[in-house]
């Protein structure tokens, strides 16, 4: 709940999670699209604007030459009371001034392409009321990027359509395009605009438009220009009485023979069924219900009872919450991802899909086969591909090395949660041709050969355009400005290898081995765990630095992340995997590696890249050097990958140090330096500003990031411990030796487990005693109870 809505930055929420989104600031700012935030955008929105947030889904009340809006923007008039509560799937924005209350509920229900709109005015004094509500959207001519280039073609192009209360946008209708989109509003109106320079007049912003000012609409028809829609609605409010009115911005598409129902006339009977759906407040409220069922629904299969209020919070709403719209949009649209830049990515929905898998099993089987369907025959990946084709994107190349890996973590964590091993013998094409396919599993090996096909002089695996860090671009050498640093190759057969990968393979080929032995492929499984024998040797040889684990071996075969470089000399991302691998763990590297991160790389808001940054562009080392010092990944907190040292921590049995840093950027934990911190205090950013910043502790880039799902999944299965395994729940907690205990309720394939843990001996890690409905079990894997049934699971940690 937000209370003042002058946040320190806007604090959004996205609404949807199928096909029609909205991205909805706390002060109403944002925009609607339908499954591509390129392709498809409803209303329109300008990034980088002044001031910013300026445009969105805006209500005007006028009463007496006193004109506010419930958002408080765009009017910006100072409101007796004002409130931004953003909740799974829906906001609702409320404003008071002069005891008028106006609340309005914005949300996106299921199984519908359209936004609904309640707003509730209360007279709360004790005169009679009389005012005027104005509502405005402004529609997007649905290419984004057009839109917002292609001036000399577009002002001439919108078209509109107007019928009762209902403003049809069908720009280009005409044409090819088989969609419009439309606003309406269930009352009659008393006025309308549509042409954006008719309702706010020439020179006016959205925070003073002539029509609402002047408490008169237009009626506009909008002929090129810039088409929008505006209701104008009187109304009368006895002492004490309440109304509400539904407005709903929906999107539909028209068979192409039924397009018209005369010349020029568009076919507005899919629409009308639609607004048919939410006509009273009694079908809004089912909707609302419902979308809270389906949300409470996906929240229930883990929830944590624990002390601390804010762990609580993060775990079990907002974090998993982030993990479904990372799962949604990939990182296509957010207020730092303009929703025209990037599809998704390959490495990046395997990982997202860590974060969600438990919540829809089946959406992750398709999101699995969608991904592996773009995979080349020689195992190597498109770095991403679009949401509306599900193809494979050029334009953003390939050879990302550790990109076909990630695809052994998905398959692996969706096999663990839902012991669905039918997924390994599905058909999936490569690069889309259904005419060439092969079992996921051959994919799953493609992953694995890849690596093995591309190993450089070291014997380590060559690192391509870039690895997880995709500013690690060692066989770029770009000295031409703008020149994009992750196509780019000016070193054609680079041997740039990288130690991250080398852990990575280790890591998911025993994953991957696994897998082939319980498949019965034992041939495979003996092949593969002598190629991840020998990795573990040449890592041995020439992956440890020392104090701690190199990073990468450039072009000229010169370390990177080593005490030999004058900048750069320790690197987060092969700590961690090297460390999950486990390599180091039985002779005190892991320790020391782990040690020289605290000493290194650790501060007060989180663990940074790299130190110390670097100072100048190192044409060599790519877009890494590029950042000012503490930014993004030159030394900035990535926080995607601090969870990776939270795991390399339990794996070392401590619990302290992994809880600390998940705290750190945890968050509900840092809603009190919200005015350093400046992003959401509800979920994670991408990074913050890291010790080496001029503004060390200041978050940017939130919402769309890896580290939500890496946080949960860390969270949920390392520190407390709850581990889906192939034959049951894993109980392994490593925690603070002074917690006394938790509870966790998971839902775990049709079963409910009730799972108390206690603490008597304040230890840090160490099952002593599980009870499964009361009898002891052997191990600390509880097996697979039966569908329907609610379990005990007692956990007595201890010495
Ligand atoms: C950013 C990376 C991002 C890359 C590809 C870079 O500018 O720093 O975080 O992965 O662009 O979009
Ligand atoms: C953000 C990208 O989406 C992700 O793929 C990459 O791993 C990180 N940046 C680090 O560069």
């Amino acid at each position: 709940m937000i209370t003042d809505p002058r946040t320190p930055y806007p604090w959004i929420n996205f609404l949807g999670c199928e096909e029609f989104f909205s991205i909805l600031t706390n002060t109403a700012g944002g925009y609607s699209f339908y499954k591509d935030a390129r392709l498809r955008r409803i209303t329109r929105y300008r990034y980088n604007n002044v001031p910013v947030d300026d445009g969105g889904k805006y209500f005007y009340i006028h009463e007496n030459g006193t004109v506010w809006s419930p958002g408080w923007k765009p009017v910006r008039r100072e409101l007796d009371r004002y409130e931004c509560r953003h909740g799974m799937g829906y906001s609702v924005i409320t404003g008071e001034l002069d005891q008028l209350e106006a609340e309005v509920l914005y949300m996106v229900p299921l199984g519908v392409h359209a936004e609904v709109q309640r707003v509730r005015l209360t007279n709360k004094s004790d005169r009679r009321r009389s005012f005027s509500l104005f509502s405005f959207v402004e529609w997007c001519l649905w290419d984004a990027l057009d839109d917002a280039s292609n001036f000399q073609r577009n002002f001439s192009t919108g078209q509109v359509e107007i019928a009762g209360s209902t403003i049809y946008h069908k720009t280009e209708y005409r044409e090819r395009r088989d969609h419009y989109a439309f606003y309406t509003v269930n009352q009659e109106v008393a006025g309308y605009d549509s042409d954006r320079e008719a309702f706010l007049g020439m020179y006016n912003g959205f925070d003073a438009p002539d029509a609402v000012m002047e408490c008169r609409s237009r009626n506009s028809h909008a002929h090129g220009w810039s088409p929008i829609a505006s209701h104008h609605l009187r109304i009368e409010l006895d002492p004490g009485e309440e109304k509400s009115v539904v407005f709903l911005l929906g999107y539909v598409e028209v068979p192409a023979g039924e397009k018209f129902t005369a010349r020029q006339v568009i076919n507005k009977a899919p629409a009308e069924q639609l607004i048919k759906r939410f006509e009273d407040l009694g079908q809004v409220e089912a909707a609302f219900g419902e979308l809270g069922g389906f949300w409470d629904g996906l929240l229930s299969v883990f929830q944590v009872e624990h002390p601390e209020k804010e762990l609580m919070r993060s775990v079990n709403s907002w974090n998993q919450y982030q993990c479904m719209v990372t799962f949604n949009f990939s990182r296509s649209a957010s207020f730092f991802e303009s929703g025209i830049g990037r599809g998704m990515g390959f490495r990046d929905s395997n990982q997202d899909l860590i974060g969600f898998v438990h919540q829809v099993p089946e959406r992750a089987r398709e999101r699995i086969i969608d991904i592996a369907s773009t995979q080349f025959e020689d195992g190597g990946a498109y770095h991403q591909y679009q949401p509306l084709t599900k193809k494979g994107n050029d334009a953003v190349g390939s050879n990302f090395n550790d990109d076909p890996l990630w695809l052994i973590l998905s398959t692996d964590e969706y096999i663990r949660e839902t012991g669905d091993w039918g997924i390994l013998d599905e058909q999936v094409p490569f690069d889309n041709d259904e005419s060439n396919k092969a079992s996921l599993f051959k994919h799953l090996g493609r992953s694995f050969q890849h690596v093995v096909n591309n190993l450089g002089p070291h014997g380590l695996p060559l690192i391509g355009r870039a690895d997880w860090n995709d500013c690690l671009n060692l066989n770029c050498f770009s000295e031409t400005p703008g020149e994009s640093f992750q196509t780019t190759e000016n070193r054609e057969g680079g041997v740039a290898e990288s130690v991250f990968i080398a852990g990575m393979f280790v890591l998911y080929g025993e994953v991957y081995v696994d897998i082939c032995r319980r498949i019965g492929e034992n041939r495979k499984a003996v092949e593969a765990a002598a190629h991840i024998a020998a990795m573990r040797e040449v890592i041995d040889k020439h992956g440890w630095d020392g104090e701690w684990f190199v990073r990468a071996y450039d072009h000229f075969g010169e370390k990177v992340g080593s005490n030999e470089c004058e900048e750069g000399k320790i690197f987060i991302e092969s700590q961690g995997f090297c460390i999950m691998a486990g390599i180091g763990i039985n002779d005190g590297r892991a320790r020391k590696a782990l040690d020289s991160v605290k000493e290194r790389l650790d501060c007060e808001f989180g663990i940074v890249l790299n130190n110390p940054a670097f100072t100048r562009y190192i044409v060599k080392y790519g877009e890494i050097s590029s950042y000012p010092e503490g930014y993004k990944e030159n030394a900035g907190i990535f926080c995607h990958n601090n969870p990776w040292i939270m795991i390399a921590e339990t794996l070392l049995g401590n619990g302290e140090a992994a809880w600390e840093y998940f705290r750190k950027i945890c968050p509900p934990y840092l809603e009190e330096i919200s005015d350093l911190h400046k992003t959401e205090p509800y979920v994670y950013a991408q990074m913050i500003a890291g010790k080496d910043a001029h503004k060390p502790g200041e978050a940017k880039n939130s919402w769309l990031t890896g580290t939500a799902a890496w946080n949960f999944y860390t969270i949920s299965q390392f520190i407390l411990g709850i581990r889906p395994h192939y034959d049951g729940l894993l109980i392994h907690p490593v925690i603070p030796a002074s917690w006394k205990g938790y509870k966790v309720t998971r839902k775990f394939r049709g079963a409910t487990y009730l799972i108390e843990v206690s603490n008597p001996d304040g230890v840090s890690s160490g099952v002593k005693e599980i009870l499964l409905n009361g009898s002891r079990l052997q191990a600390n894997l509880v097996p697979v109870c039966d569908p329907g049934s609610t379990n005990t699971v007692e956990v007595i940690l201890g010495k």
